[in-house]
């Protein structure tokens, strides 16, 4: 049902095919090859990051099949290439790949030893499926994003994403719609409610206010509408006075606007005030079209304020509706929605600055994650024919980690996650209750020894058949991962550091992979 069903084989690097060929020629493309996804730390200097994107992997496995694009690759490949690489390309498919990934909408510590996602299947296949694969989830960072985002709003603010116009693209609008749903609440892009079920909102541009000029415009004007408009001009009179406001201020046009807005929508009356000024015009206009809905037997919505400073704004507006609530209590509590370029910080100001808004939309820097754009996921080879391969760097962080791995997270007796240990896959897994010693990574080889009181096996067997799940599911997924977490460790500015620690045996093969003593003969895993 997503456009990313369809994400064609070819959108990769062309290097996969000049390597998938010569590993073809070698006679080496059925070898078992294991290759992991992980990515080296956690975006915008938090403590966390959330993993997603495997759905769209599943997805992709699945329809990963190439047919009339050989004749294009036979065009693009050097002209010595064996023709009988292109049949072996034509009945290619993933039934012969499996993946072990932790799931879609889980908490990760990310590290560059911490795997995500374990990619096995035939050399050539699986190195055919690399940049697809790191392209599907990299943009998983604006999961990231969405949960500081609601981290810095708090729990009660309703958030609405509306990122579509500035995303980077028709894809990236719709996958930022998608993910950021796991903090957010509503998405102003109707193909995201479509797809994904995910609840839209929005009513009005200022272009819809500007159109209007005057009250000859609001139409039709039969008996009843001339009613509402000399209701709306009645009320306009008592709140201009009640206010000491001028009414040679107020725009007729903008009153114009609101009237025909609430003739369409009289149950969703939401308009935006500040086209010309909130206090002279915009906020009057809308008072007195909704205290005449309100005679006619309507609930008004609300306000949305789209310049300037919001917060004091918001509380100017909320003064205003008090003081024109005359018998009606609900207009003390109509709905103030604040979009103006929000940003992580001023999102965040909103929990210390005085302010009455009640719906936040945010756009460009929540879709196109100015903080830091990417994430930087890698796809790196860990094991080929049994044996574990590793990539030894002059540079430490570069470094991987050998050999086919198991990822326990470790829970202390209050349910907080403390350590994410690191083992290799066929390793016993740890019991809780039951002491083991590891070493944590970035203390400088030292043991430790910590006794879990609950331990949760990250890494599971995924199908390329089974069932996806869905926005809501992953939504709800996230959030109760993410209350689980310790609050040091969410705290969006200089957050605790959380502990991955590599299990004794891992350790111990790093470093004998390190010293050149374990080589492919005797290494400890060819069994
Ligand atoms: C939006 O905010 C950013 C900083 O958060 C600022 O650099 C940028 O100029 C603002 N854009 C607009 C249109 O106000």
């Amino acid at each position: 049902r997503s456009f990313r069903e369809r994400v064609p084989p070819l959108l990769t690097d062309l290097y996969q095919f000049t390597m998938a060929y010569a590993y073809w020629r070698a006679g080496r493309h059925q070898e078992h090859a294991v290759f992991e996804i992980f990515f080296r730390d956690n975006p915008f200097d938090g403590g966390f990051s959330l993993l997603a994107g495997l759905d769209d992997c599943l997805l992709f496995l699945r329809s990963f099949r190439f047919t009339e694009e050989v004749e294009f690759l036979r065009s693009v490949l050097p002209p010595a290439t064996d023709p009988a690489f292109f049949q072996f390309l034509r009945d290619l498919d993933c039934s012969g790949v499996t993946l072990r990934c932790i799931p879609e909408g889980t908490v990760v510590f990310a590290r560059l030893q911490v795997p995500l996602m374990e990619v096995a299947g035939p050399l050539a296949v699986v190195q055919l499926l690399e940049t697809s694969l790191l392209c599907l989830v990299n943009y998983a960072l604006v999961c990231s994003n969405a949960a500081r985002f609601r981290l810095a709003a708090g729990p009660r603010r309703k958030l609405l994403e509306m990122g579509l116009r500035r995303a980077q693209g028709p894809d990236g609008g719709l996958t930022a719609s998608r993910y950021t749903y796991i903090g957010f609440d509503f998405t102003s892009n109707v193909q995201a409610g479509f797809l994904f079920g995910i609840p839209v909102a929005g009513t009005m541009a200022h272009s819809y206010i500007t159109s209007f000029t005057s009250l000859e415009e609001v139409r039709p004007q039969n008996g009843d509408l001339v009613d509402f408009i000399s209701l709306t001009k009645g009320w306009l009179s008592r709140v201009c006075e009640l206010l000491g406001a001028e009414s040679g201020k107020v725009r007729e046009g903008e009153l114009a606007a609101f009237l025909s807005y609430a003739i369409a929508y009289p149950q969703n009356f939401l308009p935006v005030i500040d086209s010309y000024s909130v206090s002279s015009s915009g906020l009057l206009n809308f008072c007195a079209v909704a205290l005449a809905l309100c005679e006619l037997g309507y609930k008004p919505v609300g306000v949305r304020l789209d310049s300037g400073d919001l917060c004091r704004q918001s509380v100017d507006v909320r003064c205003v509706f008090r003081c024109c609530s005359f018998s009606i209590p609900a207009f003390g509590s109509l709905i103030i929605v604040g979009t103006n370029n929000i940003s992580e910080q001023s999102m965040a100001e909103l929990s210390w600055k005085e302010n009455e808004i009640d719906v936040v939309g945010v756009g460009t820097h929540l879709v196109t994650c100015t903080k830091q754009p990417s994430l930087g996921c890698v796809y790196k080879l860990v094991e080929v024919r049994g044996r574990p391969r590793m990539k030894i760097s002059e540079d430490p962080e570069k470094s991987t980690v050998p050999g086919r791995k198991a990822v326990y997270r470790l829970l202390d007796a209050e349910g907080h996650p403390f350590l994410d240990l690191v083992s290799l896959a066929m390793e016993t897994p740890p019991e809780a209750g039951v002491p083991l010693s590891c070493y944590p990574l970035g203390c400088d080889n030292s043991a430790v020894s910590v006794t879990p009181a609950q331990v949760i096996s990250l890494c599971q067997e995924m199908f390329v058949t089974q069932p996806l799940c869905s926005a809501a599911e992953t939504r709800a997924k996230v959030q109760s991962s993410l209350q689980t977490l310790h609050p040091r460790h969410k705290r969006l500015q200089e957050p605790d550091s959380y502990t991955v620690a590599l299990s004794d045996r891992l350790q111990n093969l790093v470093a004998e992979i390190q010293r050149g003593s374990s080589d492919d003969s005797n290494c400890v895993l060819a069994n």
